[in-house]
C-alpha cells in the first residue's frame, strides 16, 4: 500500500528527520536490534564499551575496521538521495542521526547531529577527535601526533553503551526539536536513550509525528501516523518533490 502522501511537506517551516538503523538496514548495514543484528552477534561488553577498550583495545578497534569495512561496500540507497532531495528544496530540513556509519554523508546529505559519533573519527586524549577516513583498516590505532614510545591507543569517536552524550551535540538536537513542526522517525526501534526522548519531546511540543518504519516499535505509540513501508520507499512516496 503506498504511503500517505504528506504533499504539503513543503508548509511545514521546520523538520527534522530523526533517523535510526533501520535507515541504512537496505543498503545491507546490520541494524543493532531484531533479525541480523549486530547485539545478537556481537557482546556489546566485549566490543562497543570503554571497558572493553581498556582490557583489549585490539579487538575493539578490530571489531570497528569490520564495521568500517562493512559499510563501505555498501552504497546509500533512493532514501538518503530523496533526503538529499528535499533539502535541496527545502531549508528546514534537520537530519539529527544515530547512526555511526556516515551514509547520509555520503549521500550528500546535511547532517546537523550525530548523536552517537562516527565510524570516521577517532579520540586521542591528549589531541582530541581527528577524522580517519581511511578505507576499512584505521591509519593510525595509536596517535601520530604523540611521542612515539608513549603514543596512546586511539578511540573510535562514538558514544558506547556505559558513555555519557555528547552534551553540545544533544542540546544542538533538542533546539532543533523544539521548533520542528514535522518530525519524521526513520528506521529506529526508539530503544536507547536519551536519544529516544527526542520523539517525546517533539510530540509534547505538538509537532505532526510520522514514524517510517516496517515494524511496530516501543516508539510507535507516539507518532500520528506510520509508514510500514521501508525507508527506500516510502521517503519518495510520502514527501513528494518536484513538480
Ligand atoms: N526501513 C525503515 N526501518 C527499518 C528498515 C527499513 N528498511 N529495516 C529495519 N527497520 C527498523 C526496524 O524495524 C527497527 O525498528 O529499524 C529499526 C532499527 O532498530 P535498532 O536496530 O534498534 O537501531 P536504532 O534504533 O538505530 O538503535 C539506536 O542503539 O545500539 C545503539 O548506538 C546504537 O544508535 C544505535 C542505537
Amino acid at each position: 500500500m503506498p504511503a500517505a502522501a504528506l504533499s504539503h511537506w513543503r508548509d511545514f517551516r521546520n523538520i527534522v528527520l530523526f533517523t535510526g538503523a533501520g535507515l541504512s538496514a537496505e543498503c545491507g548495514v546490520p541494524t543493532y536490534r531484531g533479525a541480523g543484528g549486530i547485539w545478537r552477534e556481537y557482546n556489546y561488553q566485549d566490543y562497543a564499551c570503554q571497558r572493553a577498550f581498556d582490557r583489549d583495545p585490539v579487538q575493539v578497534l578490530d571489531f570497528h575496521e569490520l564495521r568500517r569495512t562493512k559499510v563501505l561496500s555498501c552504497a546509500p540507497h533512493a532514501g538518503h538521495a530523496h533526503i538529499r532531495a528535499m533539502q535541496a528544496e527545502h531549508p528546514g530540513i534537520h537530519v539529527i542521526t544515530q547512526n555511526i556509519d556516515g551514509l547520509l554523508q555520503r549521500a550528500g546529505v546535511v547532517v546537523v547531529a550525530e548523536l552517537h559519533g562516527s565510524l570516521w573519527r577517532l579520540r586521542c586524549p591528549v589531541h582530541g577527535i581527528r577524522d580517519d577516513l581511511a578505507v576499512g583498516a584505521y591509519a593510525h590505532r595509536h596517535c601520530p601526533d604523540c611521542p612515539p614510545d608513549r603514543a596512546p591507543w586511539l578511540r573510535p569517536d562514538i558514544t558506547w553503551f556505559e558513555d555519557a552524550v555528547n552534551e553540545a551535540v544533544f542540546e544542538h538536537a533538542a533546539m532543533l526539536v523544539d521548533d520542528a513542526e514535522l518530525f519524521v522517525g526513520i528506521g529506529t526501534s526508539g530503544a536507547v536513550w536519551p536519544a529516544a526522548g527526542f520523539a517525546e519531546r517533539a510530540r509534547q511540543r505538538g509537532a505532526r509525528m510520522v514514524e517510517i518504519n516496517p515494524e511496530n516499535n516501543e516508539a510507535s505509540a507516539l507518532y500520528g501516523q506510520h509508514i510500514r513501508l521501508p525507508a527506500s520507499t516510502a521517503l519518495p512516496e510520502a514527501f513528494p518533490i518536484g513538480g
